[in-house]
């Protein structure tokens, strides 16, 4: 896979002065997330024990993960001296913890897990495609652009084992619709709840709700219409639907609405 590393970044050109302090927040989180893609490719080594060939390719994508997280670590250290990414990882994987010895999904079949891997691509691959967008601050910028790049071809490396397993286990477009559905909704999870924590608030008490919110309310502040009409086709295109047609254009329609809606709520609940 054609790749970057960090001696790519131009750290050189970090302007302080230009970061948002509410985005390196997020970026915190995420180095921590990302970081976790260790773990989750040994989860995915086990589920696919006999598929020697993805397991080399998802190996090959939890180095790329963790270059994310490695990279958005070394930013945030540079921003605020004061972070830790090493320590954070720490705090975060003591809390939360991928299950290392699954033999089966947990979404019932292959395919299924294929599918929530798709989804979690078109969330990271929407996510710093935003975050890129919304930053002036060019080494931000730069990693971003270069993560949003890394994210989309996972999608579509993902995608395509989605198609070799739909052809053996039969997943129908509903079946996948609601596996898809049922990922996006995790994303309220602990997940990213506590990696908001433990990013950010090393010394404090775990307080779910509070953490989801305060991730969701900087979160939702990066997002435009575009990134989501762009989410909505991938995440049509993993269930078998058609990606830019008129569910595209309703479900645009309704999540954009509700998301604005949400991002106003959570606003004035922090005001
Ligand atoms: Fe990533
Ligand atoms: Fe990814």
């Amino acid at each position: 896979m054609a790749h970057w590393t960090l001696d790519d970044i131009p750290w050189e050109r970090f302007e302080p002065q230009k970061l948002d302090p509410e985005l390196l927040r997020i970026v915190k989180a995420a180095s921590l997330v990302e970081q976790n893609g260790a773990d989750y490719a040994r989860y995915l080594c086990g589920v696919f024990a006999d598929d020697a060939g993805f397991q080399e390719a998802v190996r090959g994508w939890g180095n790329e993960e963790i270059q994310h997280g490695l990279a958005l670590g070394r930013y945030a250290h540079l921003a605020d001296p004061s972070f830790d990414h090493a320590d954070a990882c720490a705090r975060f994987t003591a809390g939360y913890r991928v299950d290392l010895e699954a033999t089966a999904s947990v979404r019932g079949s292959r395919a299924g897990e294929l599918v929530a891997r798709c989804i979690v691509e078109t969330g990271t691959s929407s996510y710093y495609t935003a975050l890129a967008e919304a930053t002036d601050e060019p080494v931000l910028k730069a990693i971003c652009q270069r993560i949003a790049a890394d994210e989309l071809r996972h999608y579509k490396l993902f995608l395509t084992h989605l198609r070799r397993y739909l052809a053996r286990e039969g997943l129908g477009m509903w079946g996948r619709l609601k596996i898809a559905l049922a990922r996006i909704r995790e994303s309220e999870d602990d997940e990213l709840a506590f990696a908001y924590h433990a990013a950010n608030d090393p010394r404090g008490v775990y307080d779910r709700t509070r953490a989801i919110r305060a991730y969701a309310r900087r979160a939702y502040a990066v997002y435009r219409r575009h990134h989501v009409e762009r989410g909505i086709a991938m995440v049509l295109k993993a269930a078998g639907l058609t990606p830019n047609g008129r569910v595209n254009r309703v479900a645009t329609g309704l999540a954009w609405w509700g998301m604005r809606k949400r991002a106003a709520r959570l606003a004035r609940e922090a005001a």
